[in-house]
């Protein structure tokens, strides 16, 4: 049995006096959850996260991290200065940062190497968009996602990450995938691992994210496949984000 894992994704939103009462009553609450839940910032607010949430039961980690260990690399941060403020966790290839700044799978591929070897969980983001589904290529789009990173890493490699499956439809559109549709694809995901390493795809924590709300958690939530979510909208207002915890 997976235990669940509900991950908020700030994106670029925050300030220190929002932040600190957003930290401080999901710290409070969280001794209540019988899931794990972790909070991804930006990474001017590490600091704030770790020195607010140390100790409890609530994880912290980033959004993105450099590919490089250090060197010439402008506006870059590598996953050691990351594990420097305690993280657990990074997100690695969401589809903002694979859209919007031209990460390809190559890139995403060893990001996620670079937080391994760091000792934190990459949070492996895939998905397909509104064309690829359309065009049916739902499953050959993100295969080839998750193989990037197994050719690289490999397979065994899984059993220190966690994979998201994030629809680019669903984003921030209020359009959620039917929970019958993520789970299509999320034992998809599930079998391609399984075709490497039956015991790693068995324990490998599979999230669901795009417009998830406190309303279609729990359905989400229910499927067989589905081992919690990572929240975007919903995790930057406290209630929202605390009712899908309590969901998981
Ligand atoms: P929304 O929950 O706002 O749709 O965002 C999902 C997401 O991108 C989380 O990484």
């Amino acid at each position: 049995m997976r235990n669940k894992l509900v991950a908020g994704n700030w994106k670029m939103h925050g300030s220190l006096v929002a932040n600190l009462a957003l930290l401080t009553r999901i710290k409070e609450a969280a001794t209540g959850f019988k899931s794990a839940c972790a909070v991804c910032v930006p990474f001017p607010y590490l600091a704030q996260a770790q020195a607010a949430l140390a100790g409890s039961k609530v994880a912290w980690g980033a959004q993105n991290v450099s590919e490089h260990a250090q060197g010439a690399y402008t506006g870059e941060v590598s996953a050691v200065m990351l594990a420097e403020f305690a993280c657990r966790y990074v997100l690695v290839g969401h589809s903002e940062r694979r859209a919007l700044y031209g990460e390809s799978d190559t890139v995403v591929a060893a990001k996620f190497a670079a937080a391994l070897q760091a000792g934190l969980t990459p949070i492996l983001c895939v998905g397909e968009t509104v064309a690829e589904r359309e065009a049916g290529i739902t499953g050959a789009v993100v295969a080839r996602q998750l193989d990037a990173v197994v050719v690289n890493s490999g397979v065994a490699a899984l059993k220190h990450a966690v994979l998201a499956y994030e629809p680019v439809w669903a984003i921030g559109t209020g359009k959620t995938a039917t929970a019958q549709q993520a789970q299509d694809v999320h034992a998809l995901l599930r079998g391609r691992v399984a075709g490497g390493d039956a015991r790693v795809a068995q324990a490998l924590q599979i999230l669901y994210g795009g417009s998830v709300k406190p309303g279609n958690a729990q359905e989400l939530f229910a499927m067989p496949d589905i081992d919690g979510g990572l929240i975007g909208g919903a995790a930057l207002v406290a209630e929202d984000f605390l009712a899908i915890c309590h969901a998981a």
